[in-house]
């Protein structure tokens, strides 16, 4: 697929220094961290090592059926019955914003099981077709209503490991 590089691996690096510092800045001193698999797991493996507070890493699963059995879209999250977060101070790692749905239900679903304090942090924040009213707790890049794919971010579980974000060609 013909495409643009929107964000070169140094404007993420800085990104990506720029939010593990903030990160960094509270008040934790032991994060559990949840990555969204898959598209934040490149995000994350930096992420984590740009960030000097010890963390806990786990992983979850995010998945969504569209079109499937159902009308609209239903987010699936894979149960993790050794993931114990009652009393934690969690952060959930995605990739990616856009309707607000995912991150929306993971942070209630992860509320439910009382940790003791939760923050989100995306790469990418798309503004422009948000469903809720759902904002993160830190973002990297704001973006409007591109399709984009690379570090991490599939285009039909393609170009993952692009080194660079990019943005398709018309
Ligand atoms: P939301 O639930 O609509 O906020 O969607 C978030 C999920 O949609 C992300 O975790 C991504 O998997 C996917 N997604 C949204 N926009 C893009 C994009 O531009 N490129 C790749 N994946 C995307
Ligand atoms: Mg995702």
């Amino acid at each position: 697929m013909k495409h643009r590089v929107l964000f070169t691996p140094e404007e993420i690096h800085r990104q990506v220094q720029r939010l593990a510092a903030s990160i960094d800045d509270t008040n934790v001193d032991y994060y559990l961290v949840l990555t969204v698999l898959k598209g934040a797991a490149i995000f994350s493996s930096d992420l984590v090592r740009a960030m000097h507070t010890d963390a806990e890493l786990d992983y979850i699963r995010a998945r969504s059926y569209m079109h499937e059995f159902v009308p609209g879209d239903t987010l699936t999250i894979d149960p993790d019955p050794e993931l114990d977060v009652r009393g934690r101070d969690v952060l959930i790692v995605e990739d990616i914003i856009d309707t607000g749905r995912t991150l929306e239900q993971l942070h209630s679903a992860i509320t439910q099981q009382q940790p003791r304090s939760l923050h989100t942090v995306t790469l990418v924040n798309k503004t422009e077709r948000r469903e809720t009213a759902y904002e993160p707790s830190y973002f990297g890049f704001s973006i409007t209503d591109e399709f984009i794919y690379g570090y991490g971010l599939d285009w039909n579980q393609r170009y993952r490991n692009l080194p660079y974000i990019a943005i398709a060609n018309p």
